[in-house]
């Protein structure tokens, strides 16, 4: 039937109708926004993505509650922004949560449009990011909201380990919408603007009985720090939406794409003599391991993931040679590099990324085992630890490990070692591979011998050095073949460099299986 309505009518209808869209909740609530330090949906867009690449899907797509009055209320859009745009050239899909409109809150319509966006990412093979800025649940809708969150979880899980998901949180994110950036692989949180919890301040203090400010229950800092949640603390939006930028860069688009290779000239033979300085002498000197990876890789291109949780154990990636890598280093100026529960879990999360997207995995080895205790053990090193072992195990990405100092105990074999599957293993002449430190070792197998002698501490001593002429090198692993060579520290990025160019096809698949049980 004819609307009555002419063709230049019908057009500007369009027109009125996309200049509404852009309106979201109205110029008082983008002011609100903007006065709370926060950009608008669309202005994190924009930042995000190439230049007028953001083609919008769904923008006249409105809620369909009747409840509440909220048949008068309506936006177009409905309080969350999505599409497709490049990144880097790149396709990436994106969904922008828009506080400006029932403070960002999920309706049943708005979840179909995220889903939309990401079953569209999953058939394309592209990444999805997630700018979260949410009130949660629109509580008019009941259920229905619930349901199109499970809708999203059920997305991000069967999307898992397929693309990349990456959660920005710029905003409130409260209840159980935390749990989809839960699922994803990567989150960044916005300092001092954005906070995650499953119950806020005011259910906290009536359970029980803290009191506790968003920021500190949830915030950035928290985030970044205790709980380890958030994989980056950015220090404003602007800074977050680069940290996404830059973290795309290393990824493939999908579990099928090979990592992403930038353009690299050598630079002369490529030694690094720095290197041939950095382990003091005495071994149970710390020295900063990340020190160690930034002269190893391409300059400037060590991008840490977890920079304040588990310090530990420093994980980030990297290009060397130009080749997008994954790098696990457990780190001696931080609890002499030992591996507890939080360092566990943070590189086993690490190591699955990397081996679901194809990127290789460096490892940089001197921890002097796990941490004794029974807040370790109490708390579940032995589950936790696993974790990492597990990790490594199934891992089938090219592989190598550097051992440049301690390789004790059974943290020798967790971290990358010959016999759990790596490709190439090198030591440093520095290195010490032994069931323990000389000391320990001594005093338990000479422990009658030590007591009985006349000196019990020269007699100590004694057997130190013995253990240590026999097991403080890397030679009696290298006599086995479980080293592949010794090498000096300054040749280890030449070293790398070709190695990964030998195993870039590498090929190794696991046995066949539903899935495996990795110790949750
Ligand atoms: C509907 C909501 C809303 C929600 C906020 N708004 N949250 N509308 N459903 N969940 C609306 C407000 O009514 C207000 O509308 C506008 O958004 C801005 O909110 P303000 O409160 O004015 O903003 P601010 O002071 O900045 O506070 C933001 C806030 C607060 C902290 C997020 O709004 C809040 O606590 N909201 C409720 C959060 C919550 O409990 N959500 C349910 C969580 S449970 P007007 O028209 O006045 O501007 C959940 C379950 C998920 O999400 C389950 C998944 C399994």
């Amino acid at each position: 039937m004819n609307s009555g309505k002419t063709k230049a009518e019908k057009y500007e209808v369009l027109r009125q109708k996309n200049e509404e869209a852009l309106l979201a909740g109205g110029a008082d609530k983008i002011a609100s926004q903007h006065k709370k330090g926060k950009l608008t949906a669309r202005e994190r867009i924009d930042l995000l993505l190439d230049e007028g690449s953001f083609e919008e899907i769904g923008k006249f797509v409105m809620h369909r509650t009747r409840d509440f009055g909220m048949d008068k209320q309506h936006f177009l859009g409905d309080g969350v922004i999505t599409g497709y745009g490049t990144v880097g050239g790149r396709l990436v899909y994106v969904f922008s949560q828009d506080f400006t409109v029932f403070g960002g809150s999920l309706s049943e319509a708005y979840a179909e449009k995220i889903c939309k966006i990401m079953d569209l990412a999953m058939k394309n093979g592209a990444p999805v990011i997630g700018l979260n800025d949410s009130g949660g649940a629109r509580i008019q809708e009941g259920v229905v909201s619930l349901a199109g969150y499970a809708d999203i979880f059920y997305r991000n899980t069967l999307a898992s380990g397929v693309i990349p998901q990456i959660s920005a949180i710029m905003g409130p994110c409260a209840g159980g919408a935390v749990y989809s950036p839960a699922i994803t692989d990567f989150i960044l949180m916005t300092e001092n603007t954005s906070y995650m919890f499953v119950t806020g301040p005011n259910v906290v203090k009536t359970v029980t009985h803290e009191d506790v400010s968003s920021e500190d229950l949830g915030g950035a800092s928290a985030h970044s720090t205790k709980s380890g949640v958030t994989h980056f603390s950015c220090a404003n939006e602007i800074d977050t939406i680069q940290h996404i930028k830059k973290l795309l860069s290393y990824m493939p688009q999908n579990c099928e794409e090979d990592t992403p290779m930038a353009a690299y000239e050598a630079q002369g033979d490529e030694s690094r003599p720095s290197l041939d300085d950095i382990i003091p002498d005495n071994p149970n000197q710390p020295y900063d391991m990340r020190e160690v990876i930034e002269t190893v890789v391409d300059e400037a291109s060590f991008l840490e993931v977890h920079k304040n949780f588990a310090e530990n154990i420093v994980v980030g990636f990297a290009r060397l040679g130009g080749r997008s890598i994954g790098i696990v280093g457990n780190q001696p100026a931080v609890l002499a590099g030992v591996l507890d529960i939080n360092a566990s879990i943070k590189a086993a999360r690490f190591v699955r990324f990397c081996d679901s997207f194809n990127i290789p995995l460096l490892v940089f080895e001197d921890v002097p085992g796990f941490l004794p205790g029974t807040d370790q053990e109490w708390h579940g090193i032995i589950t936790h630890g696993a974790k990492l072992l597990y990790a490594f195990c199934e891992a089938t990405v090219p592989r190598i490990t550097v051992i440049t100092r301690k390789a004790y105990g059974g943290a020798y074999d967790v971290m990358n070692s010959k016999h759990i599957g790596a490709d190439m293993n090198y030591a440093w002449p520095t290195a010490e591979i032994a069931v323990m430190g000389a000391k320990g070792a001594a005093e338990i197998i000479f422990k009658k011998e030590i007591s009985e002698a006349e000196n019990p501490e020269a007699k100590l001593q004694e057997k130190v050095d013995e253990y240590e002429k026999k097991f403080a090198n890397p030679y009696r692993a290298a006599f086995r073949g479980y080293i592949d060579e010794v090498i000096m520290p300054s040749q280890t990025r030449q070293k790398l460099i070709k190695a990964f160019k030998m195993l870039e096809n590498k090929v190794a698949t696991l046995p066949k299986k539903k899935h495996g049980n990795i110790p949750l």
